[in-house]
């Protein structure tokens, strides 16, 4: 008998990746019109974490309390919007089997948790005095969490533009 060469080898294998049923449906289903819920609320989190590293620079550089109080509330605001985005992303990675199936979906989601409890970390420690938490440990902070939220955004982005995650097929 004739043997087999390493191609039809190759080919005989399943791939279980492949044969998953669901691994072709990735379209968003929390969205309004096709259009994902989560890539609206994400842009809350991300743009209020620059502004409080922002306004913690401005208190550092001019002492003015106003900017305490902005940091605070930029942080604040930061951590609870992220928890919405968190909300609206959690339901699309376990609802949607082909993001479900996906490594980089939940590598994602490990990089977003890490990023809501430094978020919650610089709103809470804020609380007991926000003044005298911008420096150095409040800035610290909130230099260290922008570089956090540009790896979340960076990845994210990276689902849906080389993954193709919850976007809808040509047509
Ligand atoms: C546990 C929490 C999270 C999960 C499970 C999650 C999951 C996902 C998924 C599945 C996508 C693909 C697009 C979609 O299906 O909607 C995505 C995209 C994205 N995520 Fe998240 N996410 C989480 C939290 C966050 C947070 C906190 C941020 C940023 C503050 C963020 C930033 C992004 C960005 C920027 C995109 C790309 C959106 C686009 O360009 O359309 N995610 N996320």
């Amino acid at each position: 008998m004739a043997q087999k060469s390493t191609r039809q080898e190759i080919e005989a294998l399943d791939d279980p990746i492949e044969d998953y049923p669901g691994i072709d449906q990735t379209e968003t289903i929390i969205g309004i019109w096709g259009h994902p819920l989560h890539a609206m609320t994400v842009a809350f989190p991300v743009a209020l974490t620059f502004c409080t590293l922002g306004a913690d620079g401005l208190y550092w550089l001019s002492g003015e309390l106003f900017w305490a109080r902005a940091g605070v509330w930029a942080a604040g605001t930061a951590f609870l919007f992220g928890l919405i985005a968190a909300a609206t992303g959690t339901a699309e990675l376990l609802l949607v089997s082909g993001i479900r199936i996906h490594a980089a979906a939940w590598t994602h989601a490990v990089i977003a948790v890490l990023l809501l409890s430094l978020l919650g970390a610089n709103w809470g420690y804020r609380l007991y005095g926000y003044e005298s938490a911008v420096l150095p440990y409040g800035i610290l902070l909130s230099g260290f969490n922008t570089l956090v939220v540009m790896a979340t955004g960076w990845h994210g982005g990276a689902l849906v533009f080389d993954h193709r995650l919850g976007t809808s097929k040509g047509k």
